[in-house]
């Protein structure tokens, strides 16, 4: 993007992919660090004159309108935040999307309505994507890629778009990128990582990957019981995906083999049943052995042993990358797994990375201050395919 600015964009219609994929609910923002990570690229383009048009996706529409999946929460917090007029179009590429850029002044902003209500978006198919990025096209002279949550998707407006007009990355695309490559390139050792969240499928690839990188590879969350399964265990009615024990019990064995320490829960926080998020009523969760959760119990979160253990393993690592919450933090009984990770990492002298945007979401919700940890990345997904070593289609797009 400074080679952009130096060229001069004063006038120019610049279009800004950016991820304001924020977690919602009922119009209300929960977590607006998404919208934030992208004010840097966009003070920069308004300041030096540009018109700038903002473009995201949200959530998972089908594509087709669904007012439940609109950006305008999204543009309005972006306007309180910049302290300016920030205008909203009611669709993408619509006559509505037209006037907004039409009426755009120097230094204005239009945020343009969900890229996901537009099939061509998402489409697997090339011409159909093609014929949706020509439309979005139209709307701007230069392109700027800065929704660095979205560039593992191959999207139109991530990944065929950039082709259509000269393009650039923006500073959250550049400084995310410059933290993960810290990541895969001369990492300090011990190298420690940190997982967890629901599924194992979701992170199966990344621990491939991880177990020939990390010193230490530590497990918790929704898909540690599947982990403890495939050692054996009693998880009882625990969340577990039975399809990847095969692939769990051949992480295990690996790790043995080639040295890699994989440090699994040894107690849980345990209920007969999921908590209630809406009300949070108390939901009295006991703490049990993590090799003998009861036939009728459901682990919820890591117990206080394990925070003990996880602290230990976190505070003397030079590097810690961490994905993924330790619990359903969203209940406070069962917050203190994913807060025990948190201020490890904080109290740890290790170059630390958030990863992903449940845990960097999780982060803020409980409180913690963001500017105390190396770097919390706004990609959940793409900063795991970073590690993972694939070619991401909206870093390609901007590289070529
Ligand atoms: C994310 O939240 O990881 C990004 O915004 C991408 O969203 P998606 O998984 O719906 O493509």
């Amino acid at each position: 993007i400074d080679e952009l600015l130096s060229a001069g964009v004063d006038g120019k219609r610049v279009f800004v992919r950016a991820d304001l994929n924020v977690p919602l609910a009922d119009g209300v923002i929960s977590d607006d660090g998404r919208i934030r990570a992208v004010l840097p690229t966009l003070k920069a383009l308004t300041g030096a004159g540009a018109k700038v048009v903002v473009a995201s996706h949200l959530g998972r529409p089908k594509g087709a309108p669904d007012p439940a999946f609109s950006l305008r929460p999204a543009a309005e917090r972006l306007g309180e935040l910049l302290g300016a007029p920030v205008a909203f179009a009611g669709d993408t590429v619509g006559d509505a999307a037209h006037d907004a850029v039409n009426g755009l002044e120097p230094g204005q902003i239009a945020v343009i309505e969900n890229l996901r209500f537009n099939a061509g978006e998402t489409s697997k198919d090339d011409a159909e994507r093609g014929e949706f990025a020509d439309r979005l096209a139209a709307l701007a002279d230069v392109y700027v890629g800065d929704g660095f949550g979205a560039v593992h998707r191959k999207h139109a407006s991530v990944y065929d778009l950039p082709a259509r007009l000269p393009h650039y990355a923006g500073h959250l695309i550049a400084a995310e990128v410059d933290v993960l490559k810290k990541l895969t390139e001369d990492v300090r050792r011990p190298y420690a990582v940190v997982l967890g969240g629901a599924k194992v499928s979701d992170k199966l690839a990344v621990i491939d990957q991880l177990l020939g990188k990390a010193d230490r590879l530590l497990i918790g969350g929704g898909m540690a019981y599947t982990f403890l399964k495939a050692k054996g265990y009693e998880i009882g009615s625990s969340l577990l995906q039975e399809d990847q024990i095969p692939a769990v019990i051949e992480y295990i064995e690996r790790a043995e083999k080639i040295g890699v320490e994989l440090v699994l829960p040894v107690d849980a926080l345990v209920a007969p049943e999921f908590p209630d998020l809406k009300t949070k009523a108390p939901a009295n969760p006991t703490t049990v052995a993590a090799d003998a959760i009861p036939a009728d119990q459901m682990g919820l979160d890591i117990g206080p042993e394990t925070r003990k253990l996880f602290a230990s393993k976190i505070a003397d690592a030079a590097t810690v990358f961490w994905n993924g919450p330790m619990g359903v933090f969203e209940h406070p009984d069962y917050a203190e797994g994913t807060k025990a990770v948190a201020q490890a990492l904080l109290d740890s002298p290790a170059f630390t990375v958030v990863g992903g945007g449940d845990s960097a979401a999780a982060v803020r919700i409980l409180g913690f201050d963001e500017t105390a940890f190396g770097h919390i990345s706004t990609g959940g997904g793409a900063s795991l395919e970073y590690l993972e070593g694939k070619t991401l289609p909206g870093l390609a797009a901007l590289e070529d």
